[in-house]
C-alpha cells in the first residue's frame, strides 16, 4: 500500500501543472515511476480518477482516496468527485464492460458532456464507461512539439484517429485540412463532437470508418498526397479480420505511408515498454530523417525506460 508520504510526494511534484492555462488534465501518480506498482491517479479538470491494475490494492482504495483528498485540499486544488476504475486483468470478455465501469467513491459524478483542456484544445472525456477516457494524457508533450511544424499549413491524414484530438490540435495550430480514419464509428462520432466543441467546421467526408491499411491502399491508388500523417496505432488490436500488431505490421504501414507523404512528415509512435528506442528507430526506413523524438511528459515518470516513443520523420 502506498504511504501518505509517497502519494504526497507524487502530487506535490506536479503542483505547478495546476497553474497551467492550457491544460487541466494530467497524471498525479504513475505506478512504479512514483513508487507504487499498479496505481494510477489522474486529474481531469476537478475530478480524480484512480485506476488499480493490481487487485491487492483494492483493500486500500478508500485510504488512497482520503489521502488524495487531503493532499489536494491542503494545496487548495478543487476536487468535485473521485472515481475508481478496475484495470486488473479480465479473462472473460463478457465481463469487461462491467468491470471497466468506474464507481464513485467520493463527491459527485462528472456532469454530462464533461470536458477538459489539453494543449489549449477542448475534449470531451468519459471518466465512467470503458477503458480509455477519450484523451491520452501522455501525448501532451508530443502535441506541444508538433505546433511549430503546423505553422506553414498543410493537409493531415490522422490514422487510428480515436477521438480526433491530433486533428483538432493541428487544425487549431495552422493546418487547413485533416482526414480522420478509424475502424470504430463510436470514436469517430466522438471525434466529430470534439470538432464542434473547438468551433471547427467539418464535412462528413473528413471522418472515415475503415481499416487504416485499406484506406492507405485506396489513397495510393488515387495518388492522394498529404503533408502530415499521424501514425499512432494500438500495440495490438483485433477487429474482425483486420488485426494490427506492431511486431508484424509496423514496417508495412510505414511503406504505405511513404507513398502518400513524399516530401512530408510522419509522426509515428509506439507505446510499449518492451520496445526500446533503438528497436523503434530501427523499424523506420534508413532514408527517413528523424526531426525529433519525444517520450511521456514529466508527470509520467518511469522506472527503467520510457513507454512512449514518438518521432517526427521527414520523408524525402
Ligand atoms: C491508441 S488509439 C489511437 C490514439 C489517438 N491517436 C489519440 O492520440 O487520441 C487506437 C485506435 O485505433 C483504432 N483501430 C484499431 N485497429 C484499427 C484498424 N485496423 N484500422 C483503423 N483503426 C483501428 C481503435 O478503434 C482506436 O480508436
Amino acid at each position: 500500500m502506498p504511504s501518505f508520504k509517497v502519494i504526497e510526494q507524487a502530487i506535490l511534484k506536479r503542483e505547478h501543472l495546476f497553474t497551467s492555462t492550457q491544460t487541466n488534465a494530467f497524471r498525479l501518480f504513475n505506478s512504479a515511476g512514483d513508487n507504487c506498482e499498479g496505481l494510477i491517479i489522474d486529474y481531469y479538470n476537478g475530478f480524480v480518477l484512480l485506476q488499480l491494475y493490481d487487485s491487492s490494492l483494492y483493500q486500500d482504495y478508500s485510504k488512497i482516496c482520503n489521502d488524495c483528498k487531503q493532499i489536494l485540499s491542503s494545496s487548495h486544488i478543487p476536487v468535485n468527485g473521485i472515481l475508481l476504475k478496475d484495470r486488473t486483468k479480465v479473462n472473460d470478455p463478457q465481463q469487461i464492460a462491467k468491470l471497466r465501469t468506474s464507481i464513485l467513491v467520493d463527491g459527485e459524478m462528472p456532469p454530462e458532456n464533461f470536458a477538459i483542456k489539453q494543449n489549449n484544445i477542448i475534449a470531451y472525456v468519459d471518466l465512467i464507461q470503458g477503458q480509455n477516457t477519450g484523451v491520452f494524457l501522455d501525448m501532451r508533450k508530443v502535441r506541444e512539439t508538433m505546433v511549430k511544424y503546423y505553422h506553414n499549413g498543410g493537409r493531415l491524414c490522422n490514422l487510428f484517429c480515436y477521438t480526433g484530438l491530433f486533428s483538432v490540435h493541428a487544425l487549431k495550430n495552422g493546418l487547413q485540412y485533416a482526414v480522420n480514419v478509424d475502424i470504430s464509428q463510436t470514436v469517430l462520432n466522438r471525434a466529430k463532437q470534439n470538432y464542434v466543441l473547438n468551433d471547427i467546421q467539418y464535412d462528413s467526408r473528413d471522418f472515415i470508418k475503415l481499416d487504416c491499411r485499406q484506406y492507405l491502399k485506396k489513397q495510393i491508388k488515387q495518388k492522394v498526397h498529404f503533408d502530415f500523417v499521424i501514425f499512432d496505432p494500438p500495440t495490438f488490436s483485433r477487429n474482425k479480420k483486420q488485426n494490427f500488431s506492431v511486431k508484424t505490421h509496423y514496417r508495412d504501414y510505414l511503406a504505405l505511408i511513404e507513398h502518400i507523404t513524399k516530401d512530408g512528415y510522419a509522426l509515428t509512435t509506439i507505446n510499449a515498454v518492451s520496445m526500446s528506442v533503438r528497436d523503434y528507430r530501427s523499424l523506420h526506413p534508413q532514408h527517413w530523417k528523424l526531426e525529433f523524438l519525444e517520450h511521456e511528459p514529466e508527470d509520467f515518470p518511469y522506472k527503467s525506460q520510457p513507454y512512449l516513443k514518438a518521432g517526427l520523420w521527414k520523408i524525402p
